[in-house]
């Protein structure tokens, strides 16, 4: 099935998981984000793309809860089936979201890991928090998405700091995954890596969304992440959205002018 026919599908058949309109923030005239509006399906993954400063990460911090807008909303079905309105619930409630249905991949895992303790507790936090006690569980989950991850488990009991910046970053993978959660945020997740690191990261990530029927939104600015791991695509330039399309058509026909310009830069070798 095509992008397009995939996402015709689930306008028809499915009720959208996240729900967002009119979202604003401003630092300063065009610092920010402004006037965002988009409906996210289940297992859809949408790139948002830009330059630097275009305001992909103050909208993405939006988004995940992070930072009250100015104005506008986020709303988001639960597993319950109930739309929450993220900005009217409780703090309590936008942290258990965050640590249960939702992830976030930090660009920097450093940000997403816990330093000081092993592997495996890292992996065992969330599940931990969703209630399991027992230990043979938790190792078993552990060492489970330690091969999720193409970690050799012989390293569980390691701390993250004696791992490279790609196993790194596939520990917090895995650190999100394994609640299973239905939406996860990726801020430029393979931006601190080597070439070749990256481009085996992201086979690993495109893998794990279609087997788990991830909903994603990631923030880029390499365009050749976003044709690979995007269904649709949202283009920021200062502060606002210029384009937002399936990503095949933005990639290969872009309509406005700053996002023929973006695609163009990019094809300059
Ligand atoms: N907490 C903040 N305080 C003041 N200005 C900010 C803050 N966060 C972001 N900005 C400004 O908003 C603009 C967009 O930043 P950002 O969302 O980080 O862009 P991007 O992620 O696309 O590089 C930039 O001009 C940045 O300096
Ligand atoms: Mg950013």
């Amino acid at each position: 099935m095509s992008a397009a026919e995939k996402l015709q599908v689930q306008t028809d058949t499915a009720e959208a998981l996240f729900s967002v309109r009119d979202l604003t923030r401003l630092y300063g005239p065009e610092k920010g984000c402004q006037g965002v509006s988009f409906d996210l399906y289940p297992g859809e993954v949408l790139g948002i793309v830009g330059e630097s400063g275009s305001g992909k990460s103050t909208l993405l911090s939006l988004l995940s809860g992070r930072c009250p807008p100015d104005r506008g909303s986020v709303s988001y079905r639960d597993s319950n089936g109930q739309w929450v309105d993220l900005y009217s619930a409780s703090e309590a409630q936008r942290r258990t979201l965050l640590r249960t249905e939702w992830g976030f991949v930090e660009q920097n895992p450093r940000d997403g890991l816990r330093m000081g303790v092993s592997a495996g507790a890292n992996i065992g936090e969330r599940l931990m928090a969703q209630g399991v006690r027992n230990y043979g569980e938790l190792r078993a989950a552990g060492l489970d998405w330690l091969k999720q991850v193409e970690i050799d488990p012989a390293r569980i009991d390691d701390l993250p700091r004696t791992f490279s910046g790609g196993m790194q970053q596939r520990l917090q993978i895995a650190r999100n995954l394994v609640s299973s959660p239905r939406l996860v945020f990726m801020d430029e997740p393979t931006g601190g890596l080597d070439v070749s690191v990256q481009a085996r990261l992201l086979d690993l990530l495109r893998g794990l969304v279609r087997e788990l029927d991830l909903a994603v939104v990631i923030v880029t600015h390499d365009l050749a992440v976003a044709r690979l791991l995007a269904d649709r695509l949202m283009v920021m330039r200062r502060s606002h959205v210029v384009e937002a399309g399936l990503t095949d058509q933005i990639l290969d026909d872009p309509q406005h002018p700053y996002s023929q310009l973006l695609v163009s830069s990019v094809l300059q070798p």
